[in-house]
């Protein structure tokens, strides 16, 4: 497989969404932090928490924006907790991180696959402000881009962060905008799908019975937990959605999305109740498609890949 690196904001799903890459065989090859869900040095500590508990410390870890382009920082600790984990219990000893220049780390790396003639893969499940970074440093770098696959955005206009606005592109319209504004081809996970592809309580329930106590499985547990917890905390259903996980899932096994959308994408940047509120566009009248979004995927799919990842064990 084409090498792999994964951008992310350290939240509860987040880590779900690592753990489901390592235990079904798509380790990132490095992986870069950014602000989002908790603060950059809480995201990249969770990360290194992950990659601790998964037995997998020598992966690379590069922290990358601390705040937005233009808007103060956000985060949604109210969703994922103080700690940006739930409050998981976490290993004594977090590695140390690789670097310090995420973005320094995307356009190097990019820049070498492009002369190469290689292509990298990317897969963003934070805002979009490190990408946006690098291609505002260095637009050369689109050359060496392989897949990007990002959890992000509305299609139909209905945000989980604003009315309008999906926290991703919320936390960053500006660096959305860059992204969305650049010839890439890109697969996006929106809200939409994450609402409707789930496991209710009782089937994860029913899936942890089954699995052999280890502590690799107490630390899915306690973020699995949360999870649902919040999502009952804030009047939905006592599901476990997959949001970030759906991404990761799209690129652990492609056929598991069985409908997607051809379309352009752009964002609202306006103050205002609309701001950070992305448009769709199948026609063709906002530019050439380069955007295809995932609309459906096989749950039974998911379900597997996520089993996998409780099920898993360090060092076996
Ligand atoms: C996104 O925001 C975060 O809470 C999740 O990790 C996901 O990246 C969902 O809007
Ligand atoms: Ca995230």
């Amino acid at each position: 497989a084409r090498k792999l690196i994964l951008d992310t904001d350290g939240g509860v799903d987040d880590a779900q969404a690592l753990l489901m890459l390592i235990a079904n065989g798509r380790t990132p090859d490095a992986i870069t932090t950014v602000f989002g869900n908790v603060g950059l040095d809480a995201a990249t500590r969770n990360i290194l928490t992950v990659l601790e508990v998964a037995g997998k410390a020598s992966v690379p870890v590069h922290k990358g924006a601390d705040r937005p382009l233009t808007q103060p920082v956000i985060d949604a600790k109210y969703i994922h907790g103080e700690d940006g984990l739930g409050g998981a219990p976490r290993p004594a000893k977090i590695p140390e991180v690789a670097g310090t220049n995420g973005v320094g780390y995307l356009v190097d790396t990019f820049r070498a696959a492009a002369k190469a003639g290689e292509k990298v893969d990317i897969l963003m499940i934070g805002p979009l402000t490190n990408l946006a970074l690098a291609l505002r440093l260095a637009p050369d770098i689109t050359a060496g881009i392989g897949q990007l696959t990002i959890m992000g955005a509305t299609v139909y206009g209905r945000g989980n962060t604003t009315p309008a606005a999906e926290f991703n592109i919320y936390a960053d319209p500006e660096a959305a905008a860059i992204v969305f504004g650049t010839e890439i081809e890109m697969l996006i996970a929106p809200w939409e799908p994450c609402v409707t592809h789930f496991m209710t309580g009782d089937e994860v329930e029913a899936l942890l019975k089954d699995i052999p106590e280890s502590p690799e499985k107490t630390f899915s547990v306690a973020l699995v937990e949360h999870a649902r917890r919040t999502t009952v905390g804030y009047g939905g259903p006592d599901h476990f959605r997959f949001v970030d996980p759906l991404a990761i899932a799209a690129v652990i096994e492609p056929e598991l999305v069985t409908k997607t959308l051809r379309a352009s994408m752009d964002v609202a940047l306006s103050p205002g109740i609309t701001r950070g509120m992305t448009v769709v566009d199948p026609t063709g009248r906002l530019g050439t498609p380069m955007v295809t979004i995932i609309e459906e995927a096989k749950v039974d799919r998911l379900v597997a890949l996520y089993r996998a990842s409780v099920a898993y064990r360090a060092n076996t």
